[in-house]
């Protein structure tokens, strides 16, 4: 039987986490019964009353053309899909019942006739937070509920400390907004290292995805209208700054780390190809982290890397935080060769 484990992964995660940034990650998962609770605050990207399509139109558009939205329509279809379920014995890929195990990484769950079911792919929420206690907030001058309301384009000449109370606001409700760095990691390498024994060992599923947060977020992922130039009227996707691609690699580097490891400690069957896969990925890992360490000096990477002294997943994110707060990226142009420059899909411009 398969028993349904709320496992390293979610927007929940990331989104508590943030809340309670010293905490033990694992201590502040959500209580299985929790599940549901977090559905219901999907709003959904479209289709829905509340749903983002209101107001963020060229988000959506670039949303629509990435395999995230596609995995809806058409994943369920394909012959490995199929052999997966199989081996697992999981009837329909979209079941709607909490232990399907394919909901938890591949779909967005919504309501249609009262009922819980998967209805779209990876979609805005599962990166940015379920939205229900944000979406309201979120878009209103000083994050309270009777803010001006900001027209698009308003948060460019926002003053430096209004927007840290808007996005303060609307991450104390959930949202993982787009300074959040670390939280955002989190969730994509909470599904990329498909942290799943049981789906791996027996079901067959690839074993993690050869992630590289810049390579894989610049590609089709890239969706920055917001803060480009000319938006609403004519807007451009402008790419991430040369700062912004240096903290991406390095914090991607040690959150992959952080949860390889995670997930390693977790593997039950030392024989399995679970066991295997985050062996091979920590390794991976620490490699490119001493790259980095060779090229610039990041202290608290270095404090957790020393090889007499083996980290714990919390040390590596502990540090995480602490180096996304503490560097803006000027300092570290010594890793620029280092950070690929050939990205997943092309960027969706308008
Ligand atoms: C823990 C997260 C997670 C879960 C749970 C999950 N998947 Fe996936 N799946 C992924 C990711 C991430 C990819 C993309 C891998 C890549 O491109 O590197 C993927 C890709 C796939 C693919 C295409 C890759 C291939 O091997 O052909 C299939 C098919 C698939 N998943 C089926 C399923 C089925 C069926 C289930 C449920 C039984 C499921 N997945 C559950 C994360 C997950
Ligand atoms: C009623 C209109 C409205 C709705 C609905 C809405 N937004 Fe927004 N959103 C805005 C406005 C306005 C801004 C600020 C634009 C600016 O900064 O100029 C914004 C900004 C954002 C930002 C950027 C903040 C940051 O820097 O990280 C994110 C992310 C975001 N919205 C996500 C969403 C998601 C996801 C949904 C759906 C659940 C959603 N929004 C629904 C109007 C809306
Ligand atoms: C809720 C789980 C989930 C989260 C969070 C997530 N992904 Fe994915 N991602 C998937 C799945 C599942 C697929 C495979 C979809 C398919 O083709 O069936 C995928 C596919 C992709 C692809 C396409 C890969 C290809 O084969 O071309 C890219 C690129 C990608 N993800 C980047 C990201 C980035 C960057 C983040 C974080 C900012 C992220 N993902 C967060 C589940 C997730
Ligand atoms: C795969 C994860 C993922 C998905 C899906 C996703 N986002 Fe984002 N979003 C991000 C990341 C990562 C950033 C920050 C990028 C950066 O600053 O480098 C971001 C930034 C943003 C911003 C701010 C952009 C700017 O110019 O500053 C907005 C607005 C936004 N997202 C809205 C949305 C909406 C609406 C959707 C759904 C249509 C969506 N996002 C889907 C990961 C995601």
């Amino acid at each position: 039987m398969h028993h349904k484990k709320v496992t390293g992964r979610t927007a929940v995660l990331a989104s508590l986490a943030a809340l309670m940034v010293m905490s033990v990650v694992a201590a502040v998962l959500p209580a299985e019964d929790d599940v549901e609770g977090t559905w219901a605050k999907i709003m959904g990207p479209i289709e829905t009353d509340n749903s983002c399509d209101a107001c963020h139109g060229s988000e959506v558009g670039a949303w629509k053309l990435t395999h995230h939205f596609a995995t809806f329509r058409n994943r369920h279809k394909d012959k490995r899909a199929k052999e997966i379920r199989a081996n697992l014995g999981v009837k329909r890929m979209k079941d709607p019942a909490p232990e399907n195990m394919c909901l938890e990484c591949h779909y967005t769950m919504g309501t249609k006739s009262n009922k819980f079911r998967p209805r779209w792919g990876v979609s805005c929420e599962s990166c940015h937070g379920p939205a229900q206690d944000w979406v309201n907030i979120h878009y209103k001058v000083g994050g309270t509920a009777d803010g001006k309301v900001m027209k698009w384009g308003d948060g460019k000449n926002e003053p430096s400390a209004q927007r840290a109370a808007r996005l303060d606001a609307a991450a104390a409700a959930g949202m993982i907004h787009s300074e959040m760095i670390y939280e955002i990691a989190v969730n994509c390498f909470g599904c990329h290292t498909v942290p799943n024994e049981e789906l791996v060992n027996k079901g067959k599923h690839k074993a993690g995805s050869d992630f590289d947060l810049v390579a894989w977020s610049q590609g089709e992922i890239r969706h920055n209208f917001v803060s480009s130039a000319g938006a609403p009227d004519n807007p451009t996707n402008r790419p991430a700054t040369k700062q912004q691609l240096r903290r991406l690699y390095v914090v991607g580097a040690m959150v992959d780390l952080e949860i390889s490891l995670r997930n390693l400690a977790a593997a039950q069957d030392m024989e399995g190809a679970y066991h295997a896969a985050m062996a091979a990925r920590v390794g991976r890992c620490k490699d490119k982290i001493q790259q980095i360490l060779a090229a610039v000096e990041i202290p608290e990477l270095a404090a957790v890397m020393k090889s007499d002294d083996p980290a714990t997943p919390d040390q590596v994110g502990a540090a995480a935080r602490t180096f996304v707060r503490t560097h803006d990226g000027s300092t570290l142009g010594a890793i620029d060769g280092m950070i690929p420059t050939a990205y997943m899909g092309s960027a969706y411009k308008e």
